[in-house]
């Protein structure tokens, strides 16, 4: 369906790298060197660009030297998996540490300046959301147990949804604590999971809200995988007040969700 006419293929190749997009390789090669620094607690696995490198902690600019993530030490890592978006050139990446006093669950998405995304090149923005004790159904250990037993293999090709549905169908997601109609744009299938924190849901699809809240979820960012059926938004869940940033991902099994996981932080003062 997207395959260039070859007209649109020779004036692409006459332009300069801006038009390239990020291969698959390359991104999940860059989010294996973010997996390395945290478990190693040392910045020098990133190629950070050196100019315009913003790192942002919970939906706030931070300093990543100073983040928790990388003060406390070298974090052990349970789990980590990871999707690439060859569009956006970016990665998402969620890993739990249940080791030691502060457990993690920690939502990372990466982006790099386009065409850049090889083994040695930029990262321009590492966006995470970091939760722990305290966060909203937070308990690590759990959600380790319930991650491990999900299938994140491969989507077939014949069970593939494009794009642009997985971005409708992530966003109808988090429109559906303001709009009423949400709820029934989206498919589910009888056996979905939804893991919200550590809270275990199946049917996915069941005591979802269908409007109610009057501010909507914002500062939605993206990261969309076809091939494995993601997309993961990072978001201020303005929709209920006492709660503060989130990581939505949802998986898209022919055209309806098999998983969702949360990420989600509680708003604190
Ligand atoms: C600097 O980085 C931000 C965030 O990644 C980006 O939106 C902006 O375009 C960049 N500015 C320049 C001059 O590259
Ligand atoms: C598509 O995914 C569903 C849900 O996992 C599965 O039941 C079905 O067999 C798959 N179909 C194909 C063609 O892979």
């Amino acid at each position: 369906m997207t395959r260039a006419v070859p007209l649109l293929a020779a004036i692409a190749a006459l332009l300069p790298l801006a038009s390239a997009s990020c291969t698959r390789e390359g991104l999940l090669a860059a989010a294996q060197t973010y997996i390395s620094a945290i478990t190693t607690g040392s910045l020098s696995p990133l190629h950070l660009a050196t100019t315009n490198f913003t790192y942002h902690e919970n939906n706030k600019a931070a300093d990543l030297a100073k983040s928790a993530l990388f003060t406390s030490g070298p974090l052990k890592l349970d789990l980590s998996r990871s999707t690439a978006d060859t569009v956006a050139c970016a990665s998402y990446t969620i890993f739990i540490s249940t080791a030691g006093t502060k457990p993690y669950v920690v939502s990372t998405q990466i982006r790099h300046p386009e065409g850049t995304d090889d083994v040695t090149g930029t990262i321009s923005l590492i966006d995470t959301i970091v939760a722990t004790k305290g966060d909203l159904f937070f308990d690590a250990t759990k959600t380790l147990t319930l991650l491990k037993a999900e299938n994140w293999g491969v989507v077939p090709e014949g069970n593939r949804t494009s794009r642009a549905e997985l971005k409708r169908i992530g966003d109808a997601y988090l429109d559906m604590w303001t709009d009423a109609k949400a709820y029934a744009t989206i498919e589910w299938w009888g056996d979905c999971e939804r893991v919200e924190g550590s809270q275990f849901t199946k049917p996915c699809g069941v005591g979802l809200p269908k409007g109610g809240s009057a501010k909507s979820n914002g500062m939605r960012r993206y990261v969309i995988d076809e091939t494995v059926g993601s997309v993961d938004i990072l978001c201020s869940f303005d929709s209920i007040s006492s709660i503060g940033p989130d990581s939505h991902e949802t998986r898209v099994e022919g055209g309806k969700i098999k998983y969702v996981h949360t990420v989600t932080t509680m708003n604190r003062k």
